[in-house]
């Protein structure tokens, strides 16, 4: 792969983005005005917080983008010192260019540390009037309240379906790919919504042949397919523990899977399975939830993994 089509396909506008309408007529007032208040961007992977951030920052300022924007990853860089150091470093400069005020764009700002984030806190307020944030993140909960309190909160979805396909088949078109509404779906069904997880499934499978096909996707995209997760289920009702455990650690090991991925997919898969009541399926849903939270956290994975087909095997007796 010589470059990653999520990065060749980035919207550099909030106009060319997918979804995300409240956020994005948001955002494009913003641009309107040429201004903005510091701004949190929460919500799952691959919707587009990294995306907006940089496009509203280019929106605003054009040519003078370069000079006026600090881009931290959070992750990387997530101790007091770097805030110390750099961002203060950053804010208390004078904007160039003739821009009113500087950006700092913190990426995956729930890997702050606390000290650092109650660090920043003061350098929000301190230098509010020259400098802006924007922090992204994926869980609001991990920013601490006082940071919240300073920011519009902007909440980012996972993208609905059509989005999907739309920027699914623009992208393949683009890049000279034979595409079937199947093969499509497919990527639809494996990305949950995430719009990383779609073009990268695409590029990686392109990489295999230009003809895209189910079979291909399901191929190269470590996610297991429908019908192997409704055997793992079959399997928990018919089989008993042991026997469904295997399967599932089987599962795991042939299709790459994390854990989360598997929780995710089976419990989409709930929905059509049709030798589960309702109840039952409400029940796994609370149940999946919790493991997934679990796994989140750091539980450990075949211990969680185990606990729930414990869990599925002891609901479908
Ligand atoms: N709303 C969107 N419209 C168009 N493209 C998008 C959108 N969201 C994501 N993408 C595509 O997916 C890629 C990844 O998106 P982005 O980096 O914005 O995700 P993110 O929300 O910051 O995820 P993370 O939480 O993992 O950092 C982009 O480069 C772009 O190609
Ligand atoms: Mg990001």
């Amino acid at each position: 792969m010589s470059e990653l089509w999520v990065e060749r396909h980035r919207p550099r506008s909030v106009s060319e983005m997918k979804g995300q309408r409240a956020v994005v007529d948001r955002l494009g007032g913003y641009s309107e005005k040429g201004t903005f208040p510091h701004l949190l961007f929460a919500g799952p992977p691959g919707t587009g917080k990294t995306t907006a951030a940089l496009a509203l920052a280019r929106d605003v300022f054009g040519e003078t983008l370069r000079q006026n924007l600090l881009e931290m990853n959070a992750s990387d860089e997530r101790g007091l010192d770097s805030i110390r150091n750099k961002v203060k470093q950053f804010a208390r400069t004078a904007p160039l260019g003739g821009a009113t005020f500087k950006v700092i764009f913190l990426d995956e700002a729930d890997a702050l540390t606390n000290d650092a984030q109650g660090a920043l806190r003061r350098i929000m307020e301190q230098y509010a009037e020259t400098c802006r944030f924007i922090m992204s993140c994926n869980y609001s909960s991990k920013i601490i309240e006082p940071i919240q309190s300073r920011c519009a909160v902007f909440r980012f979805r996972p993208l609905e379906d059509e989005q999907m396909r739309a920027q699914i088949l623009h992208v393949a078109k683009h890049e000279g790919l034979e595409i079937d509404e199947e093969a499509t779906d497919a990527i639809v069904h494996i990305s949950l919504g995430d719009l990383r997880k779609a073009i990268t499934a695409l590029q990686v499978a392109a990489g295999m042949d230009t003809v895209i096909t189910r079979g291909l996707i399901y191929e190269t995209s470590a996610t297991a397919p429908p019908e192997v997760l409704q055997g793992y289920l079959l399997a928990c009702k018919e089989d008993g523990f042991q026997p469904a455990r295997r399967r599932l650690r089987q599962i795991l090991d042939e299709f790459g899977l994390a854990g989360t991925d598997l929780v995710n997919q089976l419990h989409r898969e709930l929905g059509v399975t049709s030798f589960l009541t309702e109840e039952t399926k409400l029940e796994l849903t609370e149940w999946m939830a919790e493991i997934d939270h679990r796994l989140v956290q750091g539980g450990g994975e075949h211990l969680q993994l185990d606990a729930m087909t414990a869990r599925i095997c002891a609901l479908l007796k």
